[in-house]
């Protein structure tokens, strides 16, 4: 009896390059493919010195054929770490191993296709480094190739090595109201992980995460996914770390019959040598090239204004168009009716499923509205939550059964509602009718499509991936139906923010906090992951409804600047100087908007409250520096700007003072000298190359 020891076949390296990231395989024919490096780039041509193992030499008590970590790791190769895979069937075949590989290039990248012919199963592992994003993206199809139902547990979207010097991860957590904070955790030997188990993205819970080296290179993931997620990270015994993310199942969510192939949403990672802004300068560009734009291109972002929380249930027509004839004086082009529009919606007890005009309050229905707002050279928009449904409306009085519950149990309520299962055909088709009506009928280019409660009996027999499924067919086929129509994702402000959705929407509801200090570290999460044109940001009343504090319109509407910029107050209650306040604001946005929403974004702190973001490229920057408590110093910071190119001057202009010239090594190694500042102010600064 010989134990196997070592595979003699010499191995091929894979290698994929992007201008910021390489990534490189150890392939054989017989084995998942060996991950030997991913990272910063690695000059062309260069290969590792010798195959992986012959540098590991057998460890005391240990196994004599040794496993590295590789694309697919699973528990038949005597994997003692995350394994990609946890399927059965029956109990049966629960140890998979690779024993056939062959690689196909594609465009940019490699189809790994493996087998295990013990196991019957067929794996076909996608990864792609896109040379114009530096984002790598990998995804895993599985197969059932043998005669009886394949029970999966667990199928990796994809499984990364993170570097020995990889020591802190930030992930972001948060609740309705407070989304994106961030938890800082060292890694050590004991394993990371987040799981998000509400049935869709979730507020507590964000499908992605950035880790930090001690050389300052940071490493991000997010999985394109609205649904449930396991994210882990844990040690290896060569002293790096296996990054997995993936799905997270329900029991009996996944059952392959034989033949069957389901396909893991994508996982995108990155990553830079300078840390956490390379990191999101290849996520933003990653989702730029995911979104679908009527007419292929993003138009400018139109302000915005909600009516929530300016009127919440209470929509009086006169009203209504009272506002909108005060939002198109303040240069407002976009007007989107929110929640209580329709049959019986006067709180939010009923009526959700009912997609029907309130006769009560719009007796000729939306059309008197819309048009008023269309006449006004605003665009109308109208806010639904098609996946919910509320026991007192008609809907679930007619198909209770279409709600989502398990049989026996009571219905948890939520908002007093519960989800439709969206597997369904006949819900999507209703669904779509409804929904369908008013885009054909009235002058509507926009919707908001919310979704406000977590999922938890999701079905006798769990579909909670089945909903998320549901929902996109949903979103594509009225996308394909009414391509004109831009959809906004919301779930109580930011519970369904992933980059799953965002390709068949077109803006988040960043928070339901429209407090302008809450905003701050909220929009900086966002941002580390998705791009600013996407990031509603919205100024709203004074004192802030979720907080009940008090700012000034300057800094309101300084905070909501740089995102799709809109306005959710009742613009009738201001004053002249709010409204004019307002007013300079739109102007400006409008100005700035181009350049705040294409290029780059870099995100700084200088300590003392005082944090900073820059948009542009090193030849022009906007420069936006926010104080969000009274200094504690008796001479401001020093703001220091690593991003501007140190061999250059710059130009620096900010309104109402006059223009400076400083070298870029100044800003960059010493800093750019702030005024001083009031608690809560923000300043915007214009930087040209000269
Ligand atoms: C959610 C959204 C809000 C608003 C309400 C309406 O909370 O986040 O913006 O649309 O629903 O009920």
């Amino acid at each position: 009896m010989t134990f196997p020891r070592a595979i003699a076949v010499p191995p091929e390296f894979v290698t994929l390059h992007s201008p910021a990231c390489t990534a490189i395989w150890e392939v054989r024919p017989d084995e998942a493919p060996l991950w030997r490096y991913w990272g910063p780039r690695l000059p062309d041509g260069v290969v590792p010195p010798a195959p992986l193992r012959d540098t590991r030499p057998e460890p005391s008590f240990s196994l004599h054929f040794d496993q590295p970590l590789s694309i697919f790791p699973t528990m038949g190769m005597g994997w003692f770490g995350q394994s990609a895979l946890v399927a059965s069937r029956a109990g049966q075949d629960w140890a998979q191993a690779i024993t056939a590989m062959r690689v196909e290039k594609i465009a940019d990248g490699v189809i790994f296709h493996m087998a295990d012919n013990v196991a019957r199963i067929a794996v076909a592992i996608t990864a792609r480094l896109d040379p114009a994003t530096d984002t790598l993206t990998l995804s895993t199809t599985l197969t059932n190739a043998g005669d009886d139902v394949l029970e999966v547990g667990f199928l990796a979207s994809g499984n990364l090595p993170l570097p020995v010097d990889a020591d802190r991860v930030r992930s972001y957590g948060g609740r309705h109201n407070s989304e994106f904070v961030a938890i800082d955790d060292a890694l050590t030997r004991s394993q990371w992980r987040r799981e998000n188990r509400r049935g869709l993205t979730s507020h507590d819970c964000f499908p992605g995460a950035i880790v930090s080296c001690a050389d300052g290179a940071a490493y991000g993931a997010q999985l394109a996914w609205s649904g449930n997620h396991i994210q882990s990270i844990e040690w290896l015994d060569d002293g790096r770390h296996q990054w997995t993310m993936g799905e997270a199942l329900a029991p009996g969510e996944m059952r392959l019959a034989p033949g069957q192939s389901v396909t893991t949403p994508e996982l995108l990672a990155t990553c830079s040598a300078d840390g956490a802004n390379g990191v999101s300068w290849a996520f933003h560009r990653a989702i730029r090239t995911r979104m679908t734009w009527p007419d292929g291109v993003m138009k400018p972002r139109p302000v915005h204004l909600n009516t929530w929380e300016g009127f919440y249930f209470d929509h009086d027509l006169d009203a209504l168009k009272e506002l909108a004839d005060a939002a198109a004086r303040v240069g407002i082009e976009r007007y989107v009716l929110d929640d209580g529009w329709f049959k019986g919606r006067d709180d939010d007890t009923s009526s959700l499923g009912d997609w029907v005009v309130d006769a009560r309050k719009y007796p000729d229905g939306l059309m008197p509205l819309a048009r008023h707002v269309v006449d006004l050279g605003m665009e109308f928009g109208l806010w639904v939550e098609p996946e919910m449904i509320n026991p007192d409306s008609d809907l679930y009085r007619a198909y209770p059964d279409w709600a989502l519950h398990i049989a026996g149990r009571p219905l948890l309520g939520a908002r007093n509602q519960l989800v439709l299962d969206m597997s369904l055909p006949q819900v999507r088709d209703y669904l779509f009718d409804a929904v369908a009506q008013h885009l054909r009928e009235l002058p509507i280019s926009y919707l908001k499509w919310d979704h406000n409660r977590d999922l938890t009996h999701a079905g006798n027999r769990a579909k909670f991936r089945a909903q998320v499924l549901g929902t996109y067919e949903l979103m594509a086929r009225l996308r394909a139906a009414f391509p004109d129509v831009e959809i906004e994702s919301c779930a109580g402000g930011g519970g369904r923010i992933d980059t799953g959705v965002i390709a068949h929407t077109h803006r988040f509801w960043t928070s339901d906090c429209i407090d302008a200090i809450s905003r701050v570290s909220i929009q900086r999460g966002f941002l580390q992951f998705m791009p600013p044109e996407v990031m509603g940001s919205h100024v709203g009343a004074c004192p802030a409804h979720s907080t009940g504090r008090m700012q000034s319109m300057p800094f309101r509407a300084g905070v909501a600047l740089p995102g799709h910029f809109g306005v959710e107050l009742d613009l009738r209650k201001l004053t002249q100087t709010e409204t004019d306040d307002l007013a300079a604001t739109i102007a400006r946005y409008k100005a700035l908007r181009d350049r705040l929403h294409h290029g780059r974004v870099w995100q700084g702190e200088a300590g003392d409250s005082v944090v900073w973001q820059a948009h542009g490229d090193e030849d022009q920057l906007l420069l936006i520096v926010t104080r969000t408590a009274p200094t504690t110093m008796r001479h401001q910071p020093h703001l220091r700007l690593d991003m501007v190119d140190p061999a250059r001057r710059y130009r620096l202009t900010r309104d109402g003072t006059a223009a400076v010239d400083m070298d870029g090594a100044w800003l960059a190694r010493m800093g750019l000298p702030l005024p001083p500042m009031k608690g809560e102010e923000v300043l915007v600064y214009e930087l040209s190359a000269r």
